[in-house]
């Protein structure tokens, strides 16, 4: 089965107003394609794993780690992969600190995310955890900048709305010396939503 035989195999397990649109999926296709990246972290998997399950495979050395806080969408989530032949079992499920909305993560989580990865990320896909529950901002960075490095690429979904457009600055801001292409994927499926890729201008 082929990449894109995979992705509608298992399109339709995940609701399409929660999955990566098509519009995204073919722009990371695009980033993997083009850059040699290794570590590869999301907050919130889904569809998109797909993508980054088939990149480690074929890349040496590539690395993916994924986080959810939802055990039951976790297990659903593995299963679904599995028909596909993709071993997910190692996503780390963590619930949401209702303090700070932020996945309870201990500093022995993190060491383990830290060493899953091979040290840091070349890749942020921030897609979690979703609110209500959760507020994804300013804890997901605490968490994110020591794993990144200035080169990191960062994918945000759903910019369209404040706080994660937020993000973007605040990423921005961190990395002062660097500056980015600021991609905007706007998703053709539900017109009043989109995502934007921060990609240092380096690469380009
Ligand atoms: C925002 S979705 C995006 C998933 C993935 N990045 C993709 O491209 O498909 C991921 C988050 O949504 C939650 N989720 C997925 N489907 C859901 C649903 N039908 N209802 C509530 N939460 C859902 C999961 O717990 C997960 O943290």
């Amino acid at each position: 089965m082929n990449l894109k035989e995979k992705i509608l195999k298992v399109r339709d397990s995940y609701d399409p107003a929660w999955r990566a649109s098509a519009d995204v999926l073919k722009e990371m296709g695009e980033i993997l394609n083009t850059f040699n990246l290794e570590g590869i972290l999301e907050l919130g998997p889904g569809l998109s794993s797909v993508l980054f399950y088939e990149y480690v495979y074929w890349i040496p050395g590539a690395k993916y780690v994924a986080i959810d806080h939802v055990g039951e969408y976790a297990t659903k989530h593995i299963k679904t992969m599995e028909s596909i032949g993709v071993d997910a079992s190692n996503i780390l499920v963590k619930d949401i600190d209702e303090r700070d909305g932020f996945y309870t993560l201990s500093d022995s989580d993190k060491e383990n995310v830290k060493n899953q990865l091979g040290g840091k990320a070349d890749l942020f896909f921030i897609d979690g955890p979703v609110e209500p529950s959760a507020r994804c901002c300013d804890r997901a960075l605490d968490f994110l900048f020591p794993l990144a490095h200035p080169e990191s690429i960062w994918v945000v979904d759903d910019t369209n709305r404040d706080e994660e457009s937020k993000l973007l600055r605040l990423i921005e801001q961190h990395f002062h010396n660097m500056s980015y292409m600021e991609l905007e994927i706007p998703d053709s499926t539900f017109s009043n939503r989109k995502s934007t890729l921060l990609i240092p201008m380096e690469y380009t």
